[in-house]
């Protein structure tokens, strides 16, 4: 696959002032425009700046600003959410991506201002906006607790969208006890849970992190076979008697040298005939893209540890390979330019 991008006048214009459209966005949701705009179809300016609480000459700045993204449709004098606006961006509808403008606006815009000196110095310099112990931003939000939430909440929406792709994208009826490694709030595992109602389903995460998973769990009635197991998989060990571990979005988070001790891990802790299953998105083998996909590593360069990427397919099943894994599988074709890899042990 080669480069298809066009680059013109247009498309430097929203590059070089990507930092306006992200803040007009944000304002958007922030000043609840979008659930305002759902409630109310069709309001003029007016009655805009009169719910959001803003004078004439700044509602006028949102509004031009996010009809020329597209945000919100002009008719008239008439205002409308844009069909996907009104989709992702209100509040309470299922696939709500608002959370990820969170994290964008709390977390990836500070850490990024950073981004040229990370570069240089091969480093996540970034980090430093959010002080702590421990050298990466997972182990910096321990100290955050408004921030783990944001970050939790984003990675929690996330995770809403791409899951429902991990389940239609691969059978687990084979398994009986699966790890799911960095399962964040528990979103993935109690959704495969659901899924697979013969399955148990431990969740490996920071003690804090175990303890927003826990109650999640518990809301959803899952306690009885949706266990947490709270510990540091790089250095405690992984519950016994499994034959499936789920990494999902992990693998960007390291090095390739850093995976493949990880993967070499897993093979040690599944049973033979197990799995270990890495979903997230997978960059081009040639190293072209995809965008989004190109977009998040600056992320872990800059904040998130300094090491990790979007690796492409073809790093991962190398590393599968190399961990001993004797059958790998890759699963394309799914949305949002997320696929699966399969490693499988022999039995
Ligand atoms: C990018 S989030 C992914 C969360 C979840 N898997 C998802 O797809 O939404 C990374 C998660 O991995 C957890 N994590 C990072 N390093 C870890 C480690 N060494 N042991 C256990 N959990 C870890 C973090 O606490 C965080 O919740």
């Amino acid at each position: 696959m080669s480069n298809k991008t066009v680059f013109d006048l247009e498309r430097l214009a929203l590059i070089a002032q990507g930092h306006s459209a992200f803040q007009l966005l944000w304002a958007g949701a922030e000043l609840k425009l979008y659930d305002t705009l759902c409630g109310s179809p069709g309001l003029s300016p007016g009655a805009i700046g009169e719910a959001l609480g803003l004078a004439e000459y700044p509602c006028r700045v949102l509004l031009v600003g996010l009809t020329a993204l597209g945000v919100v449709e002009k008719r008239g004098d008439a205002y409308f959410n844009a069909d996907l606006t009104e989709r992702l961006l209100v509040s309470g509808q299922p696939e709500s991506f608002t959370p990820v403008l969170g994290w964008q606006a709390h977390i990836v815009y500070p850490g990024l201002q950073d981004f040229l000196e990370s570069l240089r110095a091969g480093t996540n310099l970034g980090l430093a906006r959010f002080p702590g112990e421990g050298t990466t931003l997972y182990q910096r939000l321990v100290a955050h607790p408004a921030l783990e939430q944001v970050f939790q909440d984003a990675m929690s929406a996330l995770s809403n969208q791409a899951n429902r792709h991990l389940l239609a994208g691969y059978d687990f009826s084979r398994f009986s006890h699966l790890v799911d490694a960095g399962g964040g709030d528990g979103t993935n595992a109690i959704a495969i849970a659901r899924h697979y109602p013969d399955l148990k389903v431990t969740i490996f995460e920071s003690p804090s992190v175990c303890e927003i998973a826990a109650r999640n769990v518990a809301a959803a009635g899952l306690a009885d076979r949706v266990f947490t197991h709270p510990g540091d998989f790089w250095t405690d060990p992984f519950p016994c008697g499994i034959d499936a571990i789920l990494f999902c979005h992990m693998f960007t988070i390291w090095s390739m040298e850093r995976n493949l001790q990880l993967l070499r891990i897993c093979a040690a802790a599944v049973e033979p005939g197990g799995s270990v299953l890495l979903f997230n998105m997978m960059g081009d083998d040639d190293r072209s893209g995809p965008l989004s996909t190109a977009l998040g590593s600056p992320y872990f360069l800059a904040i998130a540890t300094g090491e990790g990427e979007l690796h492409s397919w073809s790093d991962y099943e190398q590393a599968m390979h190399q961990a001993g894994f004797a059958e790998v599988k890759r699963v394309t074709g799914l949305p949002l330019n997320h696929g699966i890899i399969v490693g499988t042990r022999r039995a």
